[in-house]
């Protein structure tokens, strides 16, 4: 079974659900057959947790808030870390709390499996802002990268994504993408006018392949994190659409979903 269509929901309207060991969750969506799944994460102040084990999927991870030690590392605001299937992340534990955003890889996923994927822990302040052109179609974007990590045999791709502010073409029509690979979202910080309405901080979005979207421009400028399951975003153009400026909130959303999490959100704060 392949995951959901979601296109987009703010993570604010998500209640948040308490777990056995205290912390909370967001669960945004999930395979239910082989477990691949994304989520938010809350460990309250004083959160300790020994060990858990291998694991029987790959966890993928990124700091929204707080600072947490995982395995031994202190990873603060924006730290990036992968522990692949089969292996184990240490212990975890934080003194103020931590937020984390969480992407889980399918338990038969060979690609994220130890052997073929290995350990990673980033503090993406550290590398350096990829800011090579994009294709002209998106220019006006003013697109810069961090790529957080490839995974093997062409299968994912894990990156920082930002975007200048004033990043509207000076035409009224641009072309749409489809990619035959997925793509998923969280926004950090800013904004971008898709023709699903008005993407703020806090929203999420899983997009399976072949899906057309966009066009997108953004007057705010924006940061986000994406994954992409393929190392290269792979992308072919429709023909020029009007510009989703003004667009109402118009979510895609799967059968099944709360009725609260399509709420109207235009507040602050990612989550
Ligand atoms: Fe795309």
């Amino acid at each position: 079974m392949a995951r959901s269509y979601i296109e987009f929901v703010q993570t604010q309207n998500v209640d948040w659900e308490l777990q056995s060991d205290g912390s909370e969750i967001k669960r945004l969506n999930v395979d239910p057959v082989d477990g691949e799944e994304t989520y938010i994460v809350r460990y309250p102040a004083g959160y300790a947790a020994a060990d858990r084990g291998l694991e029987d999927r790959a966890e993928e991870y990124l700091v929204l808030d707080g600072d947490i030690r995982v395995g031994g590392r202190m990873q603060r605001y924006h730290c990036y870390g992968f522990t692949p299937r089969g292996e184990s992340a240490g212990g975890r534990e934080t003194e103020g709390g931590a937020t984390l955003l969480v992407f889980r890889y399918g338990r038969s996923d060979p690609n994220s499996a130890s052997g073929a994927s290995e350990a990673l822990a980033v503090d993406p302040a550290t590398l350096a802002w990829d800011m090579s052109p994009s294709v002209a179609h998106i220019a006006h974007l003013r697109l810069a990268r961090k790529v957080l990590r490839l995974g093997p045999n062409d299968s994912s791709r894990t990156f920082l994504l930002i975007g200048l502010p004033h990043g509207i073409p000076d035409r009224p029509e641009m072309p749409a993408e489809i990619h035959d690979h997925f793509e998923e979202m969280f926004m950090l910080q800013g904004e971008m006018w898709t023709p699903e309405g008005l993407i703020r901080p806090g929203a999420y979005f899983y997009r399976p392949a072949e899906i057309v979207h966009g066009p997108h421009v953004s007057e705010a400028g924006f940061f986000q994190i994406m994954r992409a399951g393929a190392n290269y975003v792979r992308t072919t153009w429709t023909d020029p659409l009007p510009l989703p400026i003004g667009q109402p909130y118009a979510p895609k959303i799967p059968e099944g979903t709360p009725a609260g999490w399509t709420r109207p959100w235009s507040g602050g704060g990612a989550f």
